[in-house]
This record gives structure tokens, sequence and C-alpha cells, in this order.
């Protein structure tokens, strides 16, 4: 277990460092202040800008929203990692070659976003105006903003590197024209690094531990359930919520209780009839699982429109139910499906249904001393399930109004239809005035048209800084109205 102001050691480009802080202080914080290594940059602070962008593990997260107890024995890469030997990384010099650096500030966090895409060889579909690999390359990309609006040449400068056709450019400070580095080149490991090799450091030590939360980061379930016990601990699995919260001081905790060691809440496997999703399932988890994709693909679908690549590494389904936030994306999902949430603290396990779940607004059916250990999702053989999201962008937004709507098909006419949406009330809600219209009908233009306007009656929306009352009620109709015709096929 980790406590205390005992150090935390991990790998920074290679070499050991060990910083003596809070294990609640944040990455971005630790690297730059502690570490002195300033390559990545603090833009928004809230995991919406992508300009803390560093690889934990290969995988690019944002240094803003991690803990440094979760970095705790793994390899972080920064920035300042990517040149070697005096050349600079293939996409380092692919970005200087195409011009996609203006003011420079987003350059380090898009380096690392494009360097995990290259790292990873992937590709994926596609609209019809561009290649399947500059849609690839601007998904991998979608969680960094570029406020020079340099992408085109960003992702020009991508898709060079990935197509092994970058020239050779200098590094700056070198001495004529050399070739870029191969892309995993690192330099080989050197000294450690401490805080006390940051000048100044030394002279300032307070400025490590500026009110920063501690964190415990229990083994085994039964040292978490102790712990929380005793009072003054915040659960924190991925981190992307809370530390939004945390910076924001909303909701600000003194000592997180790190989930992230916690094998009991990982993992995705089939239980007779039912899927089990542990509560730390990763959105990126749901979107590769073969599991999910063959028995409750909706959830695949869901995960691919929450944030982007790096809240999808880091944000979870424990996470998403247990802030109860009624614009979470997974919400109505689970509502539709009838999933149930299983609870445990010392007293032993027990099992919520979702529809039990959110009694009023970000507040759940939680008791104090319990934690989400696994969603339990029943298979249905022949259902369908539609789910869309509507937002006021196509990455990292904030839902308008999400929809899912669960049915199977008798002999043509709707039968256990579940419809349950987020953003419209202050709770996630199932929609049983419109689900009675639908239950039992076939799926004609009048019996779409009637759900249509008795949704946008049902629902109670508010107007807020993303949208009005009016405009979600009609949206929730008109997406309700679409849902209908394609499954109708008509
Ligand atoms: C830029 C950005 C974009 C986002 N986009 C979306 C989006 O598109 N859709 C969406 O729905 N959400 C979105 N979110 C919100 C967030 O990513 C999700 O809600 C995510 O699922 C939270 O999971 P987490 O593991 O990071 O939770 P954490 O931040 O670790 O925790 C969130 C809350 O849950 C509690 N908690 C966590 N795990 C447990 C557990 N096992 N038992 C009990 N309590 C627990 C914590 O105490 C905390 O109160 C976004 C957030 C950011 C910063
Ligand atoms: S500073 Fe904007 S995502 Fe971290
Ligand atoms: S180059 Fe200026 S923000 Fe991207």
């Amino acid at each position: 277990m980790t406590t205390g102001m005992e150090p935390i050691r991990f790998t920074v480009n290679g070499r050991p460092a060990a910083v003596a802080v809070p294990g609640g202080r944040r990455l971005l914080d630790v690297l730059r202040i502690d570490l002195g290594l300033t390559g990545s940059k603090e833009g928004c602070g809230e995991g919406e800008c992508g300009a803390c962008s560093v690889l934990l593990d290969g995988v690019v997260v944002n240094s803003c929203l991690v803990p440094v107890c979760q970095a705790a024995g793994h390899e972080v890469r920064t920035v300042e990692g990517l040149a070697a030997d005096g050349r600079l990384h293939p996409l380092q010099a692919a970005l200087l070659e195409t011009g996609g650096v203006q003011c420079g500030i987003c350059t380090p966090g898009m380096l690392m976003a494009g360097v995990a895409f290259l790292d990873a060889g992937a590709a994926g579909s596609t609209p019809a105006n561009v290649t399947p690999m500059d849609a690839a390359i601007r998904e991998a990309i979608s969680g960094n903003l570029c406020r020079c609006t340099g992408y085109a040449r960003i992702v020009e400068a991508i898709r060079l590197a990935a197509e092994g056709r970058v020239g050779a450019i200098a590094a700056p400070g070198s001495n004529g024209a050399m070739a870029a580095a191969p892309a995993d080149g690192m330099s080989a490991p050197v000294a450690p690094l401490h805080a006390t090799d940051v000048p100044g450091a030394e002279r300032d030590p307070g400025r490590a531990i500026s009110g920063d939360p501690g964190a415990d980061s229990p083994r085994t379930l039964a040292e978490a359930y102790a712990l929380l016990a005793e009072g003054g601990r915040r659960p924190l699995a991925g981190g992307t919520d809370a530390l939004v919260q945390q910076a924001a001081g909303v909701a600000r905790a003194s000592r997180f209780l790190d989930l992230s060691a916690l094998a009991e809440l990982r993992g995705i496997r089939l239980d007779g009839d039912a899927l089990i999703l542990g509560a730390s399932t990763t959105y990126a988890e749901l979107r590769r699982s073969p599991l999910v994709a063959e028995h409750a693909a909706v959830l695949a679908e869901l995960a691919a429109v929450v944030g982007a690549a790096q809240i999808q590494v880091r944000g979870t389904l424990g996470g998403n139910i247990a802030t109860a936030s009624p614009a979470g994306d997974s919400l109505p999902v689970l509502l539709a499906l009838d999933a149930e949430i299983v609870a445990g603290s010392p007293r032993g396990e027990r099992t919520i249904p979702a529809a039990a779940f959110f009694p009023a607004y970000r507040r759940t059916a939680l008791a104090a001393d319990e934690l989400v250990l696994r969603i339990r999702v029943p298979v249905v053989p022949h259902r369908t399930v539609a789910f869309r999201k509507v937002g006021t962008r196509r990455a990292q937004a904030i839902s308008v109004v999400v929809i899912a709507v669960a049915w199977h098909w008798d002999d043509g006419h709707w039968r256990d239809v579940r419809i349950a949406l987020g953003s419209v009330a202050p709770t996630p809600i199932r929609a049983r005035a419109t689900e009675a219209i639908l239950e039992g009908s076939a799926p004609t233009a009048e019996a779409a048209a009637l759900a249509a306007t008795t949704l946008a009656a049902e629902i109670a929306p508010i107007d807020d800084v993303r949208a009005t009352a009016e405009h979600r009620r009609a949206v929730a109709g008109r997406i309700l109205h679409r849902i209908i015709r394609d499954a109708a096929g008509w």
C-alpha cells in the first residue's frame, strides 16, 4: 500500500524518478514543478485540450488528470523523451516539414497523441471524403486542441511519419542535417531523476506539498473497505471526473482512495445469462472487448463517443455511474439494458437495479462505505438496442440529449420496449408513457409521430449553456422518430 509521503517511484523517459509528494498530486505538476520537465503544457487543466498529454506505459493520457500515485511503478514518456542521440523523432521532423507548428502551445501534446497513434499502428473506419488514415489520425488527436487551427498540417505530418516519408531535418542546436530517429528511439537510461535535480527545488521545498490531496492505493478489497470506513477518503478510479472537480474546487477531497490496483474491480466476463463488467472497466476496454461486441455491442458504441482518446483510456464505467451526472452517457444505456449494479462493503454485496440507482440529481443509492464492484448486464437473445448521442461537437462533447432504446420484434410489433434518456431531467430517466405507445404497436409512421410527440411532452429538460429546454424536447422527439424509422426501414 502507498501511504503518506513515501517516495513515489516511476520511470520518466527511461530514467528512474522518485518524488516524495502527496499521491494525489497531478502528474503534470510533478513533471513540470518537481522534475523540471516543462515540455508538457498546462492549458485547460481539466482534460479538454490535451496540451498536457504524455504516454503512460505507451498510452496517451492527460497528465493533468492523473494522480501521481497511479504512475507508481509505470513508465512515463514526455515530449523531452522523443528526440534521441541528437536526432528528432520522425513526427517532430514531419511537423517541421509540413509547418504544423505555429505558436507551439499544442505541439507537445499533439506529438504525444501522434506518437501513441504511430506506435499503435492504428487505422480506422472513415467518412467518405477523407482517406481512412486521415480519419484515424483525426480521431487519435481529437482530444488535442490547436488554437492556431493548424489541424490539416498536423494530420499531414502524422500521415508522413506513419508512411515513413519524412525528410532529413536537423534537431535544433545540432550541426548539419541529421535523419529523424527511429520511432522507438530513446536515450539510454542515465542517472536517476530527483526533485533535487531541479534548480530551485531545494530553495522552495514547500511548493511540492501545496495542499495536494494524499492518496492510499490499497491492493485488496478488504484494505479498501477498511480505509473507506475510516472516513475522509474519496474513491478515485480514472480520475477524469474526480480530478476535474478537485481542480474546480467542487467536492474537494483531502485524500483519495485509489482503486486502480484492485483486481476485483477489473475484467469483462460472461456469467450464465449476464455480461459482467468490472467497475474499473474503461471505455477503451469496452471498445475492444470481443465479449462486449458479441453480447452488448451498444456499450462499445457509447464508449466510442465518450470524450476523446485520453478520456476513453482512463474513464471507467464505475466512475460514470458513481458520478451520477444526468449527462453521463452510459446511464441511459444501462437503464435500457435493465442492468444491475453490484455494490460492496464490509457488510457484503448487494445488487441494485439501475432503475433504482439514481434517486436524485447527482445522487446514488450507494452508502458512504460502499463501492461499485461490477455491473451486470443481462444477455437477452434477439434484443435490439439503438443509441444516439447529440452533443455540441464530435469529440469531448457533453450530451445535449442521449437516448437508448431497447426492444425485440414480435411478428412485426414492438415488444419489451425500454426507452431511456440522459440530459433531459435531473437524473437519467425511463420514458414510460412513450414506451406504452410503442409496446405492441407496429412501427408505422403514425406510431412514430405519436411516440415522438409523447416523448417531447414527457421529459423535463432545463435550459443551460449547451441548449434550451425547448431544443432538447424537439431533439429528443426527432431522434426517437429517426430510430423508429431506421428500425422499420421506411
Ligand atoms: C474532457 C472530458 C470529457 C468527458 N466526456 C464525457 C462524455 O462524453 N460522456 C460522459 O458520460 N462523461 C464524460 N466525461 C466524464 C468522465 O470521463 C466520465 O464520467 C468517466 O466515466 C468517469 O470515470 P472515472 O473512472 O474517471 O471516475 P473518477 O473521476 O475516478 O470518479 C468519479 C466519481 O466516481 C466515484 N467512483 C469511481 N469509481 C468508483 C467505485 N468503483 N465505487 C464507488 N465510487 C466510485 C469517485 O469517488 C468520484 O466521485 C468527460 C470528462 C472529461 C474531463
Ligand atoms: S491541461 Fe488541458 S487536458 Fe490537461
Ligand atoms: S500551434 Fe498554436 S495552438 Fe496549435
